[in-house]
């Protein structure tokens, strides 16, 4: 199964003109060859890694399943505040494994390199510290942060106690990522003027529009609800704040911790950017009239100090098929995301340059064609240009969370810097974030992406 997921051979397909390709020879080689195979490494006996997962959830269960994939990785305990979610734990990775309700237990224990934390957002911060404290390695979902002032207090835990921490964006470790990069950094579209992306889902699908299933079980038995609690304000038992707890402000960050952080690790890992300087969004509660606190309808515009413009948009009342995309917009071209493939257009630049003559006098328009056809003879009419196109597609069944895995337990093993530590975290979280700041302020919020400080 590892290996099917880590099969990193690309499927490439394209149509170019007769010259053969959208790039010249010599960075076409570099840039559009694979990226390197990573050979799977032996695993001897002190490289095996004990994980433990702190918030069994949907996406900690996901997680757990593809991390495990990994060679020499096994699965030892899991803590969260549902019995059911344990309960499920055990009948999935046997009783052998241990679970409770308090994630302070698996940091105590000696026999755990690394873990897992996929709780709702106010528990990222002071889980992963907690964690780094004890001395464990740390895999954090997404968005690092659930305050800006978490921000600060993780990177500076993270160069103390010298752990790794890798945040949970899976798509920076994808190849189609990689292949975007490359490609961009090859010069394929020219300069960024504009970036767009989109992650909009069908209202049909209420799960996810964060409308997630409450069991029939849940109750303050089954609960551990002062624990779920945690920092966020007390207040007595809600099975909708536990389970759909990305609703609220006081657990979650909208849309724009949920999804335009993925939109801005992309952005943010592909142009090499730290990231914006300003940032406005609009939009409002048009559907999900559920008692939420968050947008279902978000539009985010950035403005980034190398020159483009980012826009981002997530809207839950999409009445098509859930997709999620970018488009970079370039001088010379269009690359685009869809799916697992990137897709380079280009059109061929024309043998001459265009003009507009027409509303001159006769002489002139002479005068200016005799020596326009000096400089540029014509060429005899052969239609117009065809365009140009290169797809790069990931092979079927490839996942980037394995990949994402991957990355993060090497550095485990070798000590050495994973692709998405917490100043990256930091950097794409403060950016998604600045787009709940200006919703609900109402005005354009300036950015230090270097500082990482709101002005
Ligand atoms: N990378 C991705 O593509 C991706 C996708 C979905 C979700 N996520 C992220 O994963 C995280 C979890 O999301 P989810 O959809 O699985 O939510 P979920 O509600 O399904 O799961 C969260 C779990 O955390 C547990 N929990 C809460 N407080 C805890 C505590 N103090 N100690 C231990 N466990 C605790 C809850 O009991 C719950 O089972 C979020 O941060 C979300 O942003 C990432």
């Amino acid at each position: 199964m590892g290996e099917k997921l880590n099969r990193r051979d690309f499927l490439k397909t394209g149509s170019v003109m007769a010259t053969g390709s959208l790039l010249p020879e010599e960075v076409r080689a570099s840039a559009w060859a694979a990226p390197e195979a990573q050979s799977a490494r032996a695993i001897s006996a002190n490289d095996h890694i004990q994980l433990a997962l702190i918030g069994a959830g949907t996406r900690g269960q996901y997680d757990t399943h593809v991390a495990a994939q990994v060679p020499g990785v096994k699965l030892v305990a899991v803590a969260d505040c549902y019995d059911g979610r344990l309960i499920h734990c055990r009948e999935t990775w046997g009783d052998s494994i241990s679970t409770t309700r308090d994630y302070r237990e698996i940091l105590a224990r000696s026999d755990v390199d690394a873990v897992v934390i996929a709780t709702p957002n106010h528990w990222h911060k002071q889980a992963a510290v907690d964690a780094m404290n004890a001395g464990k390695d740390v895999y954090l979902e997404k968005p690092m942060i659930h305050l800006y002032s978490d921000g600060p207090e993780l990177i500076e835990t993270a160069r103390k106690t010298q752990r790794v921490i890798q945040v949970g964006s899976q798509r920076v470790s994808s190849m189609i990522y990689k292949k975007a990069k490359q490609l961009i950094e090859a010069g394929a579209i020219g300069q960024i003027s504009v970036i767009n992306a989109w992650w909009d889902r069908n209202p049909n699908d209420p799960v996810m529009a964060f409308d997630s299933t409450i069991p029939p079980d849940a109750s303050p038995d089954t609960v551990d609800w002062l624990r779920f609690l945690g920092s966020a304000p007390p207040e007595p038992f809600n099975a909708e704040h536990f389970f759909q707890w990305q609703k609220w402000k006081a657990f979650g960050n909208g849309v724009a911790g949920g999804l335009f952080v993925h939109l801005f690790s992309g952005t943010h890992f592909i142009t090499s950017s730290h990231g914006p300087t300003k940032a406005v969004a609009m939009g409002g509660i048009r559907y999900w009239k559920d008692g939420r606190d968050q947008p279902d309808v978000l539009l985010g515009l950035f403005d980034y100090p190398e020159g483009f413009n980012l826009h981002l948009r997530v809207n839950f009342v999409y009445g098509a098929a859930e997709n999620e995309g970018f488009v970079f917009t370039g001088s010379e071209g269009m690359l685009e995301i869809s799916g697992d493939a990137v897709v380079v257009r280009r059109l061929p630049r024309p043998p001459a340059p265009s003009y507009g003559i027409s509303s001159f006098a006769n002489t002139t328009q002479e005068k200016f064609l005799a020596e326009y056809h000096k400089k540029y003879p014509a060429v005899h009419p052969s239609g117009e240009p065809s365009a140009e196109e290169e797809r790069y597609a990931a092979p079927p069944g490839y996942n980037d969370v394995y990949d994402h895995f991957n990355n993060f337990f090497d550095a485990v093993r070798l000590r050495r810097p994973v692709v998405e530590d917490a100043v990256f975290g930091f950097r794409a979280a403060g950016a998604a974030l600045l787009a709940n700041v200006s919703y609900d302020q109402g005005k354009i919020i300036q950015w230090d992406p270097e500082a990482m400080k709101i002005h």
